[in-house]
Protein backbone atom coordinates (compact mmCIF):
# COMPACT_ATOMS: atom_id res chain seq x y z
CA UNK A 1 0.00 0.00 0.00
CA UNK A 2 0.75 3.50 -0.51
CA UNK A 3 -0.05 7.08 0.08
CA UNK A 4 -0.67 10.02 -2.41
CA UNK A 5 -0.17 13.50 -2.83
CA UNK A 6 -1.83 15.37 -5.64
CA UNK A 7 -0.82 18.87 -6.19
CA UNK A 8 -3.10 20.49 -8.23
CA UNK A 9 -6.13 17.80 -7.44
CA UNK A 10 -8.35 20.67 -8.19
CA UNK A 11 -7.96 21.18 -11.65
CA UNK A 12 -9.08 19.07 -14.53
CA UNK A 13 -6.59 16.06 -14.57
CA UNK A 14 -6.02 16.33 -10.40
CA UNK A 15 -9.79 15.14 -10.62
CA UNK A 16 -9.17 12.46 -12.80
CA UNK A 17 -5.84 11.53 -10.91
CA UNK A 18 -8.27 11.63 -7.87
CA UNK A 19 -10.58 9.27 -9.48
CA UNK A 20 -8.20 7.23 -10.02
CA UNK A 21 -6.39 6.90 -7.32
CA UNK A 22 -9.59 6.06 -5.35
CA UNK A 23 -10.30 3.28 -7.28
CA UNK A 24 -6.75 1.50 -6.91
CA UNK A 25 -6.22 -1.36 -4.75
CA UNK A 26 -2.89 -0.20 -3.68
CA UNK A 27 -3.15 3.65 -2.73
CA UNK A 28 -4.80 3.71 0.67
CA UNK A 29 -4.99 7.41 1.57
CA UNK A 30 -4.61 10.61 -0.91
CA UNK A 31 -4.22 13.97 -0.09
CA UNK A 32 -5.32 16.48 -1.83
CA UNK A 33 -3.30 19.94 -2.55
CA UNK A 34 -4.27 22.97 -4.57
CA UNK A 35 -4.06 26.29 -4.48
CA UNK A 36 -7.19 28.85 -4.87
CA UNK A 37 -9.61 26.33 -3.42
CA UNK A 38 -7.20 25.38 -0.23
CA UNK A 39 -9.39 24.87 2.52
CA UNK A 40 -12.35 24.11 0.65
CA UNK A 41 -13.94 20.20 0.12
CA UNK A 42 -13.16 18.79 -3.03
CA UNK A 43 -17.25 17.66 -2.93
CA UNK A 44 -17.69 21.67 -3.16
CA UNK A 45 -15.66 21.63 -6.30
CA UNK A 46 -16.67 18.38 -7.94
CA UNK A 47 -20.03 17.89 -6.49
CA UNK A 48 -20.37 14.39 -8.18
CA UNK A 49 -17.55 13.36 -5.96
CA UNK A 50 -19.53 13.86 -2.77
CA UNK A 51 -18.71 11.34 -0.24
CA UNK A 52 -16.02 9.51 -2.70
CA UNK A 53 -12.79 10.51 -0.96
CA UNK A 54 -12.14 10.11 2.60
CA UNK A 55 -10.02 13.17 3.22
CA UNK A 56 -11.26 15.26 1.02
CA UNK A 57 -10.37 18.74 2.32
CA UNK A 58 -8.02 20.56 -0.06
CA UNK A 59 -4.68 21.60 1.58
CA UNK A 60 -2.91 24.68 0.63
CA UNK A 61 0.41 23.98 -1.48
CA UNK A 62 1.78 26.69 0.92
CA UNK A 63 1.82 23.95 3.45
CA UNK A 64 2.74 20.62 1.30
CA UNK A 65 4.13 17.64 3.81
CA UNK A 66 6.32 14.95 3.21
CA UNK A 67 4.28 12.40 5.08
CA UNK A 68 3.08 10.56 1.08
CA UNK A 69 5.14 8.05 -0.87
CA UNK A 70 4.74 9.23 -4.72
CA UNK A 71 3.18 12.87 -5.63
CA UNK A 72 1.60 13.49 -8.55
CA UNK A 73 2.11 17.46 -9.84
CA UNK A 74 -0.75 18.54 -11.81
CA UNK A 75 -0.16 22.29 -12.12
CA UNK A 76 0.27 25.27 -14.66
CA UNK A 77 3.59 25.65 -15.89
CA UNK A 78 6.57 27.01 -13.99
CA UNK A 79 4.82 25.77 -10.52
CA UNK A 80 5.83 22.39 -10.54
CA UNK A 81 9.79 23.64 -10.18
CA UNK A 82 8.79 24.58 -6.99
CA UNK A 83 7.42 21.21 -5.38
CA UNK A 84 9.70 18.32 -8.07
CA UNK A 85 13.19 19.30 -6.13
CA UNK A 86 12.17 19.57 -2.40
CA UNK A 87 10.24 16.13 -2.69
CA UNK A 88 12.80 14.69 -4.81
CA UNK A 89 15.90 15.85 -2.57
CA UNK A 90 13.20 13.88 0.37
CA UNK A 91 13.32 10.48 -1.50
CA UNK A 92 10.01 11.15 -2.74
CA UNK A 93 8.87 9.04 -6.42
CA UNK A 94 7.51 12.38 -8.38
CA UNK A 95 4.78 11.80 -11.32
CA UNK A 96 4.72 15.30 -13.20
CA UNK A 97 1.71 15.85 -15.72
CA UNK A 98 2.93 19.37 -16.76
CA UNK A 99 5.70 20.33 -19.42
CA UNK A 100 8.46 21.61 -16.64
CA UNK A 101 10.43 17.77 -17.24
CA UNK A 102 9.92 16.99 -20.11
CA UNK A 103 12.39 18.82 -22.49
CA UNK A 104 16.30 17.60 -21.71
CA UNK A 105 17.40 21.08 -22.04
CA UNK A 106 17.41 23.57 -19.43
CA UNK A 107 17.80 26.29 -23.05
CA UNK A 108 14.93 24.51 -24.61
CA UNK A 109 13.03 24.52 -21.89
CA UNK A 110 13.82 28.80 -21.72
CA UNK A 111 12.99 28.98 -24.89
CA UNK A 112 9.77 27.40 -25.40
CA UNK A 113 8.49 27.95 -21.77
CA UNK A 114 9.73 31.48 -21.33
CA UNK A 115 11.20 30.47 -17.96
CA UNK A 116 14.63 29.84 -16.55
CA UNK A 117 15.12 26.26 -15.51
CA UNK A 118 15.34 26.28 -11.50
CA UNK A 119 16.62 22.29 -11.18
CA UNK A 120 18.20 21.42 -14.28
CA UNK A 121 19.96 19.05 -13.26
CA UNK A 122 16.57 16.69 -12.67
CA UNK A 123 15.92 17.35 -16.73
CA UNK A 124 18.81 14.78 -17.45
CA UNK A 125 17.70 12.53 -14.69
CA UNK A 126 14.20 11.82 -15.14
CA UNK A 127 12.33 9.22 -17.34
CA UNK A 128 9.70 10.38 -19.81
CA UNK A 129 7.21 8.14 -19.07
CA UNK A 130 5.66 7.20 -22.50
CA UNK A 131 4.35 4.32 -21.23
CA UNK A 132 3.29 2.33 -23.92
CA UNK A 133 7.11 2.58 -25.65
CA UNK A 134 8.86 2.62 -22.50
CA UNK A 135 11.56 -0.18 -21.79
CA UNK A 136 13.33 1.49 -19.28
CA UNK A 137 13.85 0.11 -15.83
CA UNK A 138 11.71 2.37 -13.60
CA UNK A 139 13.69 1.38 -10.26
CA UNK A 140 16.32 3.64 -11.90
CA UNK A 141 13.76 7.17 -11.57
CA UNK A 142 12.37 8.52 -9.16
CA UNK A 143 10.89 11.23 -11.07
CA UNK A 144 9.20 10.59 -14.13
CA UNK A 145 8.17 13.07 -17.32
CA UNK A 146 4.37 12.35 -18.04
CA UNK A 147 4.18 13.04 -21.61
CA UNK A 148 2.00 16.04 -22.79
CA UNK A 149 -1.38 14.95 -24.35
CA UNK A 150 -0.59 15.63 -28.24
CA UNK A 151 3.26 14.12 -27.82
CA UNK A 152 1.41 11.04 -26.59
CA UNK A 153 -0.93 10.92 -29.26
CA UNK A 154 1.46 11.42 -32.01
CA UNK A 155 4.39 9.57 -30.92
CA UNK A 156 2.46 6.40 -29.90
CA UNK A 157 1.31 6.57 -33.70
CA UNK A 158 4.40 7.48 -34.81
CA UNK A 159 7.59 5.97 -33.46
CA UNK A 160 7.67 2.58 -34.05
CA UNK A 161 7.34 3.97 -38.05
CA UNK A 162 9.86 6.39 -37.76
CA UNK A 163 12.41 3.85 -35.90
CA UNK A 164 12.15 0.93 -38.04
CA UNK A 165 11.70 3.19 -41.48
CA UNK A 166 13.89 6.26 -40.86
CA UNK A 167 15.70 5.74 -44.12
CA UNK A 168 12.55 5.84 -46.08
CA UNK A 169 10.95 9.22 -44.83
CA UNK A 170 10.94 12.28 -46.85
CA UNK A 171 9.13 14.19 -44.44
CA UNK A 172 6.45 13.53 -41.70
CA UNK A 173 3.39 16.24 -41.01
CA UNK A 174 1.14 15.54 -38.20
CA UNK A 175 -2.05 17.58 -37.69
CA UNK A 176 -3.59 17.16 -34.32
CA UNK A 177 -7.21 18.61 -33.14
CA UNK A 178 -7.91 19.09 -29.43
CA UNK A 179 -10.83 19.61 -27.03
CA UNK A 180 -11.25 22.94 -24.66
CA UNK A 181 -10.58 21.08 -21.59
CA UNK A 182 -6.62 20.39 -23.03
CA UNK A 183 -6.49 24.13 -21.35
CA UNK A 184 -7.04 23.30 -18.15
CA UNK A 185 -10.35 24.89 -16.41
CA UNK A 186 -9.13 28.58 -16.13
CA UNK A 187 -11.59 30.73 -17.60
CA UNK A 188 -10.02 31.99 -21.29
CA UNK A 189 -12.56 34.13 -23.54
CA UNK A 190 -11.54 32.31 -26.30
CA UNK A 191 -12.71 29.06 -25.16
CA UNK A 192 -16.11 30.08 -24.45
CA UNK A 193 -18.89 28.39 -25.62
CA UNK A 194 -19.96 31.22 -27.80
CA UNK A 195 -16.54 31.47 -29.29
CA UNK A 196 -16.12 27.93 -29.69
CA UNK A 197 -19.52 26.18 -30.82
CA UNK A 198 -19.48 25.56 -33.96
CA UNK A 199 -15.97 26.66 -34.35
CA UNK A 200 -13.09 24.90 -35.23
CA UNK A 201 -9.50 26.58 -35.58
CA UNK A 202 -5.71 26.27 -35.69
CA UNK A 203 -3.61 27.91 -33.00
CA UNK A 204 0.15 28.32 -32.13
CA UNK A 205 0.72 27.14 -35.84
CA UNK A 206 4.46 26.60 -36.03
CA UNK A 207 4.44 27.35 -32.49
CA UNK A 208 3.48 24.88 -29.96
CA UNK A 209 5.39 23.84 -26.91
CA UNK A 210 4.78 20.11 -28.01
CA UNK A 211 6.46 20.17 -30.99
CA UNK A 212 10.22 20.37 -30.04
CA UNK A 213 8.79 17.40 -27.11
CA UNK A 214 7.40 15.20 -29.82
CA UNK A 215 10.81 16.02 -32.08
CA UNK A 216 13.17 15.47 -29.08
CA UNK A 217 11.19 12.10 -28.79
CA UNK A 218 11.69 10.62 -32.35
CA UNK A 219 15.41 12.47 -32.55
CA UNK A 220 16.85 9.65 -30.14
CA UNK A 221 15.20 7.09 -32.16
CA UNK A 222 16.92 8.54 -35.11
CA UNK A 223 14.59 10.58 -36.91
CA UNK A 224 16.42 12.96 -39.17
CA UNK A 225 13.87 14.39 -41.89
CA UNK A 226 11.13 17.44 -41.15
CA UNK A 227 8.82 17.50 -39.13
CA UNK A 228 5.35 19.60 -39.24
CA UNK A 229 3.07 19.73 -36.40
CA UNK A 230 0.04 21.75 -36.84
CA UNK A 231 -2.59 21.98 -33.77
CA UNK A 232 -6.21 22.77 -34.21
CA UNK A 233 -8.84 23.31 -31.34
CA UNK A 234 -12.30 21.34 -31.42
CA UNK A 235 -16.02 22.49 -30.59
CA UNK A 236 -15.61 19.24 -27.75
CA UNK A 237 -14.49 19.62 -24.45
CA UNK A 238 -12.81 16.15 -24.16
CA UNK A 239 -10.72 14.58 -26.84
CA UNK A 240 -7.38 14.58 -28.87
CA UNK A 241 -7.24 13.38 -32.52
CA UNK A 242 -4.16 13.06 -34.82
CA UNK A 243 -3.70 12.47 -38.83
CA UNK A 244 0.10 11.99 -39.45
CA UNK A 245 0.85 11.86 -43.21
CA UNK A 246 4.38 10.36 -44.15
CA UNK A 247 6.00 10.93 -47.33
CA UNK A 248 8.54 8.37 -48.32
CA UNK A 249 11.20 7.97 -51.13
CA UNK A 250 10.09 4.43 -51.95
CA UNK A 251 6.83 2.51 -51.43
CA UNK A 252 6.51 0.35 -48.20
CA UNK A 253 4.58 -2.76 -48.14
CA UNK A 254 1.50 -2.09 -45.88
CA UNK A 255 1.89 -5.39 -44.35
CA UNK A 256 5.54 -5.10 -43.10
CA UNK A 257 4.58 -1.88 -41.96
CA UNK A 258 1.37 -3.22 -39.54
CA UNK A 259 4.07 -6.17 -38.50
CA UNK A 260 5.97 -3.53 -36.65
CA UNK A 261 2.96 -1.75 -35.35
CA UNK A 262 1.98 -5.21 -34.50
CA UNK A 263 5.23 -6.44 -32.73
CA UNK A 264 5.54 -3.27 -30.68
CA UNK A 265 2.47 -3.66 -29.02
CA UNK A 266 1.92 -6.71 -28.92
CA UNK A 267 2.02 -7.29 -25.14
CA UNK A 268 0.65 -3.07 -24.92
CA UNK A 269 -2.77 -3.05 -22.26
CA UNK A 270 -3.96 0.32 -23.88
CA UNK A 271 -2.95 0.41 -27.37
CA UNK A 272 -5.10 -0.88 -29.96
CA UNK A 273 -4.40 -1.19 -33.90
CA UNK A 274 -7.10 -0.56 -35.86
CA UNK A 275 -8.07 -1.86 -39.25
CA UNK A 276 -9.78 1.59 -40.00
CA UNK A 277 -9.30 5.28 -38.70
CA UNK A 278 -10.62 5.25 -35.15
CA UNK A 279 -13.09 7.66 -33.66
CA UNK A 280 -12.80 9.64 -30.85
CA UNK A 281 -16.13 8.27 -28.96
CA UNK A 282 -14.04 4.69 -28.90
CA UNK A 283 -11.53 5.99 -26.47
CA UNK A 284 -12.94 9.49 -24.60
CA UNK A 285 -13.10 8.19 -21.18
CA UNK A 286 -10.47 5.31 -21.67
CA UNK A 287 -6.74 4.97 -21.41
CA UNK A 288 -6.70 4.07 -24.53
CA UNK A 289 -4.88 5.41 -27.89
CA UNK A 290 -6.33 3.79 -31.17
CA UNK A 291 -4.50 3.61 -34.13
CA UNK A 292 -4.82 3.10 -37.85
CA UNK A 293 -2.63 2.67 -40.52
CA UNK A 294 -3.09 3.18 -44.41
CA UNK A 295 -0.93 3.16 -46.82
CA UNK A 296 -0.96 4.35 -50.55
CA UNK A 297 1.75 4.55 -52.99
CA UNK A 298 4.61 6.87 -51.40
CA UNK A 299 2.09 7.95 -48.95
CA UNK A 300 1.40 6.87 -45.24
CA UNK A 301 -1.69 8.08 -43.40
CA UNK A 302 -1.62 7.32 -39.89
CA UNK A 303 -4.51 8.29 -37.63
CA UNK A 304 -4.71 8.00 -33.64
CA UNK A 305 -7.66 9.05 -30.99
CA UNK A 306 -6.99 9.51 -27.26
CA UNK A 307 -8.63 10.82 -24.34
CA UNK A 308 -6.36 14.13 -23.44
CA UNK A 309 -6.86 13.59 -19.51
CA UNK A 310 -6.91 10.06 -19.25
CA UNK A 311 -4.16 8.96 -21.75
CA UNK A 312 -3.35 11.92 -22.32
CA UNK A 313 -2.45 12.79 -18.83
CA UNK A 314 -4.08 10.81 -15.42
CA UNK A 315 -4.42 7.46 -16.98
CA UNK A 316 -0.81 7.47 -18.27
CA UNK A 317 0.06 9.07 -15.18
CA UNK A 318 -1.51 6.23 -13.17
CA UNK A 319 0.10 3.63 -15.79
CA UNK A 320 3.39 5.08 -15.11
CA UNK A 321 2.45 4.77 -11.26
CA UNK A 322 1.85 1.03 -11.58
CA UNK A 323 5.06 0.86 -13.41
CA UNK A 324 7.02 2.70 -11.01
CA UNK A 325 6.39 0.14 -8.39
CA UNK A 326 6.48 -3.12 -10.70
CA UNK A 327 2.63 -3.49 -10.64
CA UNK A 328 0.17 -4.55 -12.96
CA UNK A 329 0.08 -1.42 -15.36
CA UNK A 330 -3.82 -1.84 -15.77
CA UNK A 331 -4.65 -1.68 -11.88
CA UNK A 332 -6.45 0.87 -11.04
CA UNK A 333 -7.51 1.86 -14.80
CA UNK A 334 -10.05 -0.96 -14.79
CA UNK A 335 -13.55 -2.31 -12.96
CA UNK A 336 -14.13 -5.32 -11.67
CA UNK A 337 -10.77 -6.54 -14.27
CA UNK A 338 -13.56 -7.09 -17.04
CA UNK A 339 -14.70 -3.13 -18.13
CA UNK A 340 -11.84 -0.80 -18.75
CA UNK A 341 -12.19 2.32 -16.42
CA UNK A 342 -15.28 5.13 -17.49
CA UNK A 343 -14.72 7.86 -15.23
CA UNK A 344 -17.19 10.08 -17.07
N1 LIG B 1 -5.77 19.39 -19.51
C1 LIG B 1 -5.15 18.44 -20.24
O1 LIG B 1 -5.72 17.83 -21.17
C2 LIG B 1 -3.72 18.12 -19.93
C3 LIG B 1 -3.15 17.00 -20.56
C4 LIG B 1 -1.82 16.69 -20.30
C5 LIG B 1 -1.09 17.49 -19.45
N2 LIG B 1 -1.66 18.58 -18.88
C6 LIG B 1 -0.82 19.41 -17.99
O2 LIG B 1 -1.20 19.10 -16.64
C7 LIG B 1 -1.07 20.29 -15.84
C8 LIG B 1 -2.43 20.55 -15.17
O3 LIG B 1 -3.40 20.75 -16.20
P1 LIG B 1 -4.95 20.89 -15.86
O4 LIG B 1 -5.64 20.92 -17.17
O5 LIG B 1 -5.38 19.91 -14.86
O6 LIG B 1 -4.98 22.36 -15.22
P2 LIG B 1 -6.14 23.10 -14.40
O7 LIG B 1 -7.45 22.45 -14.65
O8 LIG B 1 -6.02 24.54 -14.73
O9 LIG B 1 -5.74 22.88 -12.86
C9 LIG B 1 -4.60 23.49 -12.34
C10 LIG B 1 -4.37 23.07 -10.90
O10 LIG B 1 -3.20 23.72 -10.42
C11 LIG B 1 -3.50 24.48 -9.24
N3 LIG B 1 -2.72 25.74 -9.27
C12 LIG B 1 -2.86 26.78 -10.10
N4 LIG B 1 -1.92 27.74 -9.82
C13 LIG B 1 -1.20 27.26 -8.79
C14 LIG B 1 -0.11 27.76 -8.02
N5 LIG B 1 0.40 28.96 -8.28
N6 LIG B 1 0.38 27.00 -7.04
C15 LIG B 1 -0.14 25.79 -6.77
N7 LIG B 1 -1.19 25.27 -7.44
C16 LIG B 1 -1.69 25.98 -8.43
C17 LIG B 1 -4.99 24.76 -9.33
O11 LIG B 1 -5.42 24.97 -7.99
P3 LIG B 1 -6.65 25.96 -7.62
O12 LIG B 1 -7.85 25.40 -8.34
O13 LIG B 1 -6.76 25.84 -6.15
O14 LIG B 1 -6.28 27.32 -8.08
C18 LIG B 1 -5.50 23.46 -9.94
O15 LIG B 1 -5.61 22.47 -8.96
C19 LIG B 1 -0.64 21.42 -16.77
O16 LIG B 1 0.75 21.56 -16.73
C20 LIG B 1 -1.04 20.90 -18.15
O17 LIG B 1 -0.24 21.41 -19.20
C21 LIG B 1 -2.97 18.90 -19.08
Amino acid sequence: MISVGIIGGSGYTGKKLLQFCNAHPFVDRIKIYANSTAGEKISSIFPDMVNAIEDDVIQSVSNLSLDNDLYFTALPHGEALYYVPLLISHGKKVIDLGGDYRLDSAEDYVAWYKLKHTSPGLLKSKLYGLADNCNANYDDYNLIANPGCYPTATLLSLLPFTSNFNNEIVSVSTVAYSGTSGAGKSPKAELLMSEMDGNVRAYNVNNHRHQPEILQQLQKNGFNSSFAFTTHLLPISVGIYTTTVIHLKNKIDVELINQVYNTEYSSSSFVRLRNEPPNLNWVVGTNFCDINISVKDKVVVITSAIDNLIKGAAGQAIQNMNKFYNWDEKLGLINSGVQYAQVY
